[in-house]
């Protein structure tokens, strides 16, 4: 694999394979010594021109398991705020030796017009861009899916079948976009609920069912809920619907909770508003893959960057 920018790429052979390679990674975290020589002499460059917690801390964790050498570059604090441009930024970074950049930025395409440029010869992954794409999201939420529902014979298995409801700011969401390729490539239903104003132009031709109503989706008894955040940050005042409204018309409260088959999967990406599109005890519920969700991330990781920089397995 050169590079990782989009979900939409991957083939379900090719996806799977990179779950079967997370699934040989986790194997790594639950063992004593955590840590594989796998990436000794190579540096990944964790490049973020927008705040993240999850994806780039899970990022470090998973180069430093592999052994790799992990330079953190945030444009808060750096030359980006004297004018110095994406292309500039990321060839003084190249020049320091960057084997792997996994790239954050505010813009669409930033990670596509890196790989593509010829700018830097590293291989390119998209950790989040603009309301595109956020690949390792979507992979980490498969993985965690394929985990919960088929326990230790997860490897070699697709999500045929499985129904999966995406609650919320669908237009701002990248992590929607990614799931939506990824998903319905593994063989999954995709239903998405959201109110009208949060719903992208031209998602008729994306692969999923549309709905705007919380309570006949739930009524469905979906084998997944994956609730979004609102993106108060890429909303313009006119969209940004009134939080007590939402809530009520779109959370996933504790009255809705009690109506979810307990089978069905609580999912969120983080960062979560609670109370606004998740309640506190639906997040924390047993039901709840939160934290199986930040923990399978290091996992993802560290297949995405084993198979970008060792590439022993053929995509
Ligand atoms: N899910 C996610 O991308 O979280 P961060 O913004 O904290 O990385």
């Amino acid at each position: 694999m050169r590079h990782l920018l989009s979900t939409k790429d991957l083939s379900r052979a090719e996806a799977v394979a990179i779950l079967d390679v997370a699934e040989d990674m986790a194997d790594v975290a639950g063992r004593e010594v955590k840590k594989l020589p796998t990436l000794r002499g190579k540096t990944v460059v964790n490049l973020f021109f927008e705040d993240s917690t999850r994806t780039r801390i899970s990022f470090e964790a998973a180069a430093k398991r592999l052994s790799a050498d992990v330079i953190n570059f945030s444009a808060k604090g750096s030359s980006v705020s004297k004018g110095e441009s994406l292309k500039d930024t990321a060839q003084t970074l190249a020049a320091m030796g960057a084997d792997a950049v996994v790239v954050r930025h505010q813009a669409s395409g930033a990670p596509s017009v890196l790989a593509q440029s010829g700018w830097i010869d590293a291989g390119i992954v998209n950790a989040g861009d603009g309301t595109h794409e956020h690949p390792t999201q979507a992979l980490l939420d498969a993985f965690t899916i394929r985990r919960r529902l088929h326990g230790t014979s997860a490897r070699g298995r697709d999500l045929d079948g499985v129904t999966v409801t995406i609650v919320g700011d669908i237009l701002h969401s990248r992590v929607a976009r990614s799931n939506v390729w990824l998903l319905t490539t593994l063989g999954a239903h995709v239903h998405l609920v959201a109110p009208a104003t949060l719903v992208p132009l031209g998602i008729g031709d994306w692969p999923v069912t549309v709905g705007y109503d919380l309570d006949a989706a739930i009524a469905a008894r979906p084998d997944v809920v994956m609730m979004l955040r609102i993106q108060g940050e890429r909303m313009h005042a006119a969209f940004f619907p009134n939080a007590r409204e939402y809530a009520r018309q779109w959370g996933l409260d504790d009255e809705r909770l009690e109506r979810l088959p307990a089978a069905s999967l609580v999912m969120h990406p983080g960062p979560m508003n609670r109370g606004l599109e998740i309640s506190a005890k639906a997040a924390d519920s047993p039901q709840s893959t939160v934290l199986e969700q930040v923990a399978n991330g290091v996992s993802i990781r560290m297949a995405v960057l084993y198979l970008l920089l060792a590439g022993t397995v053929e995509l």
